[in-house]
């Protein structure tokens, strides 16, 4: 069953939704239901000279065999036999509407329990893909594996968690994670069960809260150059009883700590039960690197940023490559995807345009070609050729990249930042208001879901396996 409630708070809102909205679903519609590759070449196959998305926009050919004229109706009409077929048939086809796939959407079957039409893993098929230079880009893995839970579990594990997010100690948690990367990291921590959870990054102390909140007796180690009692002088902060901190004077960067000898200390012997969270905006090549040469398996990167946007080198950027779908950008002013990337633009705060995506060169990867590092404190420009090899050593050892969807479509959470055509589809799509208001994500403030930034699950492991 399909909820088709909008949520419009005031007027104000409701005009920038509309107008939003109209924007979003001009490409939307085009990602719900792409056309097959062969009738698409059929209808509407671009000629020499033309970009394939000219011929997108491109209507119908409006020849004799898509029109009936007056006449023909008249002939047909009045013929019982053949108004009883015309009725049949389109009774047959509201039908078909009605039961067919729901496309991306989650359901609610009589008997209670969600189920979902989705696969998890990279973007779908013919659906991401359909947004073109503006698509959802992700990681190869070796083995094409993924996850082992679905959009139905996810729903699930929202339904508890927002009344655990609800007694947060640290309400506003600004430059920390907001609600869609807590739930992520509480879910993943939670359905991983490891035997010890190392983050890196802790500020006051939120992800370590959402961390214990997942797994009530697991050790914690927390790498941090500020320890979060200096901020319970000023507020809220947090503080946790089995964590062991590499803080103030006994701060030490993850790549500089003995992990052998840490671990053992801890009664730690099967180092695949680890899981390790990077929110420390170091660049994630590097932590990838430093995670494999101890051996870590499951690793979670909290702000796995687009392309032209954040203060360090992401995986969303090093694997957003012309061999991947939503991948691969272009420079050309006058090109569609300037065109496309203005329009976005106004509607998205994180949405970058030609300007901002491009360096010297054309250079477009990274942040115009430059590899941020340590809260953009440094900034390195690197070659084409570079950032394609760096992507190729990703793959060779990633067994699984998973991104976090957003919570809920924004115009149920009213988030403005990021663009919805650049993730994947949102756990609670748009107009099912109903299921947003019954997991009490209407008694959150919106500010909460302004954080998303593609948070990213990865597992591991050496090149040859
Ligand atoms: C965005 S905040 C972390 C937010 C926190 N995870 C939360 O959800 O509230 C980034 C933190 O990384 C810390 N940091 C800076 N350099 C670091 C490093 N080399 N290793 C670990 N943490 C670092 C900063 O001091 C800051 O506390």
């Amino acid at each position: 069953m399909k909820f088709i409630v909008p949520y419009l708070e005031n007027k104000h809102f409701s005009k920038l939704w509309a107008f939003k909205t109209q924007m979003q679903e001009s490409v939307l519609s085009s990602r719900r239901s792409p056309p097959s590759p062969r009738s698409a070449a059929a209808s509407a196959a671009p000629s020499a000279g033309e970009s394939e998305d000219e011929s997108k926009r491109r209507k119908l050919p409006s020849s004799a065999s898509f029109r009936l004229s007056s006449h023909h109706w008249r002939l047909l009409l009045p013929n019982p036999v053949v108004s009883l077929l015309l009725l049949l048939l389109v009774l047959l086809l509201l039908l078909l509407l009605f039961l067919g796939p729901t496309g991306n959407s989650v359901c609610f079957p009589a008997g209670g329990s969600f189920s979902r039409v989705k696969l998890l893993g990279g973007p779908v098929d013919g659906f991401a893909s359909e947004f073109g230079f503006l698509g959802v880009p992700w990681c190869r893995s070796k083995h094409g594996k993924t996850v082992e839970w679905t959009y139905a579990d996810l729903l699930k594990g929202l339904e508890e968690f927002v009344p655990i997010y609800e007694t947060r100690p640290i309400k506003n948690n600004m430059n920390g994670m907001g609600f869609d990367h807590s739930f992520g990291l509480w879910f993943m921590a939670r359905w991983l069960k490891p035997d010890i959870m190392i983050e890196s990054g802790a500020f006051k102390g939120h992800s370590t809260w959402v961390l214990r909140q997942a797994m009530p007796e697991t050790p914690i180690i927390s790498i941090t150059p500020r320890h979060p009692e200096k901020y319970l002088k000023k507020g809220p902060a947090y503080v946790d009883h089995n964590c062991t901190y590499f803080s103030g004077k006994d701060f030490l960067d993850f790549g500089n700590i003995n992990w052998n000898s840490v671990l053992k200390k801890h009664g730690i012997s099967d180092i695949s039960r680890v899981l390790v969270f990077f929110d420390d905006h170091q660049s994630e090549l590097r932590r990838l690197t430093q995670a494999l040469k101890a051996g870590f398996k499951h690793l979670i990167f909290e702000d796995n940023y687009d392309t032209g946007t954040g203060d360090h080198y992401s995986m969303r950027q090093i694997c957003d490559q012309f061999y991947i779908r939503g991948g691969g950008h272009s420079c050309f002013k006058d090109g569609d995807e300037a065109r496309l990337r203005s329009d976005r633009k106004k509607f998205w705060e994180k949405a970058v345009d030609i300007d901002e995506l491009c360096g010297k060169g054309e250079a477009w990867w990274g942040v115009r070609g430059q590899v941020r590092d340590n809260f953009n404190h440094s900034s390195k420009a690197i070659s084409y050729e570079e950032h394609f090899h760096n992507s190729r050593f990703v793959e060779s050892v990633l067994d699984v990249y998973w991104e976090l969807p957003p919570v809920a479509g924004p115009s149920l959470t009213h988030q403005t930042r990021y663009d919805p055509a650049r993730t994947s589809d949102p756990i609670i799509e748009e107009g099912h208001f109903a299921t947003f208001q019954k997991l009490g994500l209407t008694r959150l403030q919106s500010s909460v879901f302004n954080g998303y930034t593609q948070m990213v699950y990865l597992q591991v492991s050496d090149p040859a396996s």
